[in-house]
Formats: C-alpha cells, sequence, structure tokens
C-alpha cells in the first residue's frame, strides 16, 4: 500500500505549537506528516524562535506569502497551495485553528476533492465582525473530519449541519505542547530582567492584538489609559505584537506607556510565554490561545472581548470575559488583584495526549 500521507499547514504563530505533537504523533502511527508553511508570519519573532524552541521540522514547503489585506493573503496563500497539491497529491490536508492560512488551505484541498481535516473545530464566539469566527465556520463546512477541544463544540457543529460521526472530541493539542515544555519555561525574572525590566515579579501580563482592540484608534487609546491605569497599582509586562506597536505608534500613544511599572517587550518566544504567565498575577489579554493557556495553568485571565469562542474556558476554567470598555477592565482587575481572581479547573482531555488520540483516528480512517 502506498505511504498515506497528511499533509500539515501551518501560518501564524497560533498555528505552529498546535501541528507541533501531531507531526511525531503521525509518524508514529505510520503516517508521513509533510509540512507546508504559508509564510503568512515571517518575522524572527514570530516566526523562526518558535521553529527552534518548539522542535518542529523546517517545513518541507514555505509560500512566503507574507502581510497583505484578507483578501491578498488569502488569495495567494490558495494559488500557491494548489501547485502544492498538485505535485504531493496528499491524502489528507490537515489544518488547525481559524487563521487566514486555515481557510485558504483547506478551500482548496476540498475542492480538489482531498479530505480535509481540521484540529480545534467548532468553536464559535457568534461574532461575524470577528475574522476569525468566518474562517472557523466556513473551514468547518468544507472539513471532512473535525477534532474538538470542549464538548460544546459539537453542539455548535450539528447547529451547521455537519455529521456528528465526522466529530470526535480529543481535547487540546496546544495544551500537549504546553504539558510538554512546562519544565523547559524560561524563569520570568530572566525574561524581564533581559529586557530591562524594573520588576521581577507581582506583575499583570498583558497581550492585545485583535483588529477590533487595536486598529481603532479611539478604543485603542481607552485600552492604553486603562493599561497606565493598572501600571499604577500593579507592575504591567506587555509583549506586543508588531501590530499592535506599529498601532499604538502610529496613534501616538506610546508616551502612555512608559515609566518604571510598565515593560514593552518584544513578542515573546514560547518557552519565554510559558514563564511569563505561570509566573503571572494575573493575564489581561485578546488572545484565543491565551485563555486556554492561562486555564490549563491555573492563572486567572481577564478576556478583554465581548464573546468567547472557547466557554469552556469560563465555566471550568479561570477566565472572565470583561468587554473592552476601560472602566469595567479596570474594575475587574481591581477585583482580581483583591480577591486573587477566578480559581478553576481543567478542562476534560487537555491531559497532554490529544495529538496521538487525533492520529489514531486517522490511522484507523484515512
Ligand atoms: C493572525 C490571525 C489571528 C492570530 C494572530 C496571532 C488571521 C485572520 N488572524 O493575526 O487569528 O491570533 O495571527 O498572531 O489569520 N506582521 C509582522 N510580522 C509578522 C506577521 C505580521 O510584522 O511576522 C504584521 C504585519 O504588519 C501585518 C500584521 O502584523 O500586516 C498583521 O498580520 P496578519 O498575519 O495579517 O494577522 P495577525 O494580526 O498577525
Amino acid at each position: 500500500m502506498a505511504i498515506r500521507s497528511v499533509l500539515c499547514v501551518v501560518g501564524a504563530r497560533p498555528n505552529f505549537m498546535k501541528v507541533g505533537p501531531l507531526i511525531p504523533a503521525l509518524a508514529a502511527r505510520g503516517l508521513a506528516a509533510p509540512l507546508v508553511h504559508t509564510g503568512q508570519h515571517y518575522d524572527v519573532a514570530m516566526n523562526d524562535r518558535f521553529f527552534a524552541e518548539l522542535g518542529l521540522p523546517q517545513p518541507d514547503v514555505n509560500l512566503e506569502v507574507g502581510s497583505g489585506s484578507h483578501a491578498v493573503q488569502t488569495g495567494e496563500i490558495m494559488r500557491r497551495f494548489e501547485t502544492v497539491l498538485d505535485e504531493r497529491a496528499p491524502t489528507a490536508v490537515l489544518v488547525v485553528g481559524d487563521v487566514n492560512s486555515t481557510i485558504a488551505c483547506a478551500l482548496v484541498a476540498a475542492k480538489k476533492g482531498i479530505i480535509v481535516v481540521h484540529v480545534e473545530a467548532g468553536l464559535r464566539s457568534y461574532d461575524r465582525t470577528m475574522p476569525e469566527e468566518i474562517n472557523r465556520v466556513l473551514t468547518d463546512q468544507i472539513s471532512d473530519f473535525l477534532f474538538t477541544t470542549e464538548a460544546g463544540a459539537l453542539a455548535n457543529l450539528v447547529r451547521e449541519g455537519i455529521d456528528p460521526a465526522r466529530v470526535f472530541l480529543v481535547g487540546n493539542v496546544m495544551i500537549d505542547t504546553l504539558v510538554a515544555n512546562l519544565d523547559n519555561a524560561l524563569p520570568a525574572a530572566a525574561t524581564l530582567a533581559a529586557h530591562g525590566a524594573a520588576f521581577s515579579s507581582g506583575y499583570v501580563l498583558v497581550t492585545l492584538h485583535r483588529p477590533s482592540n487595536v486598529d481603532d484608534p479611539v478604543a485603542l487609546a481607552g485600552l492604553v489609559d486603562c493599561l497606565a491605569e493598572m501600571a499604577a497599582e500593579a507592575p504591567v509586562a506587555f509583549p506586543m505584537h508588531p501590530r499592535t506597536r506599529a498601532r499604538i505608534a502610529a496613534a501616538g500613544l506610546s508616551d502612555r506607556l512608559s515609566g518604571p511599572s510598565i515593560a514593552l517587550l518584544p513578542p515573546a518566544g514560547y518557552l519565554e510565554m510559558l514563564g511569563l504567565m505561570r509566573s503571572a498575577r494575573m493575564v489581561v489579554t485578546d488572545s484565543g490561545g491565551i485563555q486556554e493557556e492561562t486555564t490549563a495553568l491555573g492563572v486567572p485571565c481577564l478576556t478583554v472581548r465581548d464573546n468567547t469562542e472557547r466557554p469552556i474556558t469560563v465555566t471550568d476554567g479561570t477566565n472572565t470575559l470583561v468587554g473592552t470598555d476601560p472602566a469595567r477592565v479596570l474594575a475587574a482587575f481591581r477585583h482580581t488583584l483583591a480577591t486573587g481572581g477566578k480559581a478553576g479547573r481543567v478542562p476534560h482531555l487537555w491531559d497532554g495526549h490529544s495529538a496521538s488520540r487525533i492520529a489514531a483516528v486517522l490511522a484507523e480512517k484515512l
């Protein structure tokens, strides 16, 4: 029998820690797992470091699409990915998460009649203004095998007409990576010192990059002022996504984030970020993945959004949705400082073994 191959796609930072554990798990089941990188993220800080730290193999193909509008980026990935499928004719294409690379590659594969596997399926914010929500809904519609991280995802998929026989609750591959790397996390004090922070503990860790928070200068100014107020009560460590740094600079807001109790850091590497999250007093974020990682670590998380596609982090985990109104964010921050924040428990099957569950299903079904 010809070797069955599951062509794995990565494009952007949050994909790397999801695909990392899948490649060896697929290999252990006798499935070839070539890796295609779309090049959606390309900076050393957003890309190269993660490959080294996570032990990912160098991609077999890099499409080098870079940045662009959603249409340009998605279209360019599709155009270049089609050639790869023609050359390699994989048994299946595996995509993860909800970034533009996810929908672009799933769509090309589906139109070619190649089996599409979606890992982290069925999450819904029910907010179609989020580009990721469009990517999630459409990718799930054209996927053949759908692997979910939380039980509620199945109901979302069934509501959209997807046959439950194709849906498998396997847990969270991103937490596989967290479990495997926790012992190697870099101490937060060392990371903070390396970037000249005037504090080494007791800090609040902040990440913001959602277009809804950082692309609108008025919303951004409100959140920047909110961070400055937080820093008067607890030190703030803020590793910045390149788009956030650019928007803050363009809006003339950089001066408001200065002083000894604010540390503006470059985008953190994976092992730095693990260390920073684990030792934080709380995390304030609009990231999807960080809501899950803080739940796995038992660190309180305030999510600066009105909704979440990951409700289990709120019902079971340490996450609280605080909205985007600066006054509300500040009130939740003060409450968390005073009370120590929400305790939670780790969700079912977030145990470090999700990738091997996925590989077992695919070895049987493909
Ligand atoms: C993408 C994902 C988002 C994910 C985020 C994690 C989509 C729709 N969004 O958003 O879900 O949470 O990645 O980081 O796919 N840039 C660089 N260097 C890079 C990459 C980007 O400077 O290596 C800058 C560019 O100016 C670019 C901007 O960041 O225009 C946005 O990058 P893009 O890939 O379009 O989306 P993200 O905001 O990173």
